[in-house]
């Protein structure tokens, strides 16, 4: 073994540790599909500055998508959006008394100019925001189209062999 880590192309980033629960359905996901990624906890709120040069340094590292999971506020995928024009996937963490309510209309309602793609509230939409990056690293990469057809192949065969219910 060479020892040598592959260079990340997704960053999946989340704004608290406490975000990790639904996050880690993005990186089951990603480790599936044989997706390089690596994990940060940073907050847009809480560590900004740290927040920054993360951004500055991940796409000369080979990042080219973002995962970005945050609860409550949750302004973590607008402002990474704010800082590149690699895709930012959204994902809503329900937390606290709103259950993910919050942070879904914070997600989703970008100012024109600044996108980012939104997901659905909790494991459900991390699961999916990984799929979905996986599809657009697959544009330039056939071999993950073919990982992601297989995917799905499975997911069906394995609901058709559960579809009889005694
Ligand atoms: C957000 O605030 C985080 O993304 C998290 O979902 C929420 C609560 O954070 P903690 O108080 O649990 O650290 O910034």
């Amino acid at each position: 073994m060479s020892g040598q880590v592959a260079a990340p192309l997704v960053s999946i980033l989340m704004g608290s540790k406490t975000d990790l629960d639904v996050m880690q359905s993005a990186r089951d996901t990603l480790n599936d599909l044989g997706v390089s990624h690596e994990v940060r906890v940073l907050s847009a709120h809480r560590t900004p500055d740290a927040l920054f040069e993360y951004l500055g340094g991940a796409a000369t590292r080979g990042v080219e998508v973002f995962i970005a999971g945050a609860g409550g506020a949750a302004h973590l995928p607008g402002v990474v959006a704010s800082k590149t024009t690699l895709p930012v996937l959204g994902v809503p963490i329900p937390s606290g008394h709103l259950m993910g309510l919050d942070a879904l209309l914070a997600i989703v309602q970008m100012p024109k100019g600044i996108p980012v793609a939104t997901f659905a509230v909790g494991k459900a939409g991390a699961g999916n925001a990984a799929l979905f990056a996986v599809a657009i690293l697959a544009g330039k990469r056939p071999e993950l189209g073919q990982k992601l057809t297989a995917w799905r192949k499975a997911q069906a065969d394995r609901l058709v062999a559960e579809s009889v219910v005694e």
